[in-house]
């Protein structure tokens, strides 16, 4: 066994901690030294109404735990007050833990404006504005571990979640985009789709998948990607009952024309079967690795 993973000294913040996921990973980060802020708006699982009292249980489990935590109820939207909080409480933020969301699960004919909206300003620009006020602060110290949340409707796409998948698949290119620009400065970003029984999924799965759907097996996978001994960044993960996996892109070789570079539809139709192959396929990581077909065609051009 590995020995023991601490964050003492460590400034933490976890949004929506208040319950489910975000309460597990705030208890672990507690038990493990960290000074934590617990965020959580309090509102119900939809997005309407807001308390203090979910955060405020957090707060007060954590330090009869004998840890260190100050609760904050704004909403990730207003990112900034959530990491003034850290600062006051604490003078620097060490780990961004992008935990926070709603659900609005209707079909895309029926959704609304507001259910678009909600979601998007949620998920997606709630994790931009926490992360991108607490960036200054990871740059300058050069140190930083952030942790997006997405999920498999994002990835796989699912019914009724137009709006969840789309803000879910774009935190998941925030955190690409962040991860090359926090490289140099040893900011590590990296993307969970959890899967576990909270209020969010207990009228979707069936009690015996609940049951073995514990949310603290997801903190785990949080606990090791926020750790200074990690040096994983721009990675995506899947994690619930006890299975974790890396996932990445996949590329087939496709079929290149040569020449003009110019198909016809007729041309890409008769090539389909290739095109789809993934026969010997290729696992792209980076911007330029798009660009390495482009430059094998000009390469074989010049040969001709
Ligand atoms: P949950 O509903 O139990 O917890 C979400 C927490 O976020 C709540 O305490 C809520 O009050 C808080 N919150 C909501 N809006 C907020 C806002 N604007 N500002 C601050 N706090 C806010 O749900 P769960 O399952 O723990 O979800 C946590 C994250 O994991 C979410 O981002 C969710 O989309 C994601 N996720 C969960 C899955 C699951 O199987 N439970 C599957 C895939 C993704």
């Amino acid at each position: 066994m590995h020995e023991e993973l601490r964050y003492d000294d460590k400034v933490v913040i976890v949004t929506g901690a208040g319950g489910g996921l975000g309460r597990e990973h705030a208890l672990m980060f507690g038990k493990r030294g960290a000074r934590l802020v617990v965020n959580d708006l309090g509102g119900d699982r939809m997005g309407d109404g807001r308390s203090s009292s979910a955060a405020d249980r957090v707060v007060e489990e954590i330090r009869s735990a004998g840890g260190e935590a100050v609760a904050n109820y704004d909403s990730v939207e207003d990112g900034a007050r959530i990491v003034e909080t850290a600062l006051d409480a604490f003078g620097t933020i060490d780990v961004v833990i992008n935990n926070a969301g709603i659900l609005r699960d209707v079909s895309f004919h029926k959704m609304t404006d507001q259910d678009w909206t909600l979601i998007q300003n949620i998920h997606l620009n709630g994790s931009r504005a926490v992360t991108q006020a607490a960036w200054p602060t990871l740059r300058n110290k050069a140190y930083g571990r952030v942790i997006m949340t997405s999920s498999a409707a994002g990835i796989y796409g699912n019914f009724g979640q137009a709006n969840y998948a789309a803000a879910k698949l774009g935190i998941l290119g925030l955190a690409n985009a962040l991860a090359e620009e926090g490289r140099s400065r040893n900011i590590n970003v990296n993307t969970i789709a959890p899967i576990a029984a909270s209020r969010m999924t207990e009228t979707v799965f069936p009690k015996a998948l609940l049951d073995r759907l514990r949310p603290e097996a997801v903190s785990a996978l949080v606990g090791w990607l926020a750790h200074e001994s990690c040096y994983e960044t721009k990675g995506l993960f899947e994690i619930g009952a006890g299975y974790v996996a890396k996932l990445r892109w996949e590329r087939t070789c496709g079929y290149h024309l040569g020449r003009n570079g110019i198909f016809a539809p007729e041309e890409i139709a008769q090539h389909w079967n290739s095109i789809v192959d993934f026969t010997d396929a290729e696992h792209p990581t980076v911007m330029n690795d798009s660009l390495d077909a482009v430059q094998r065609i000009m390469a074989d051009d010049r040969r001709d």
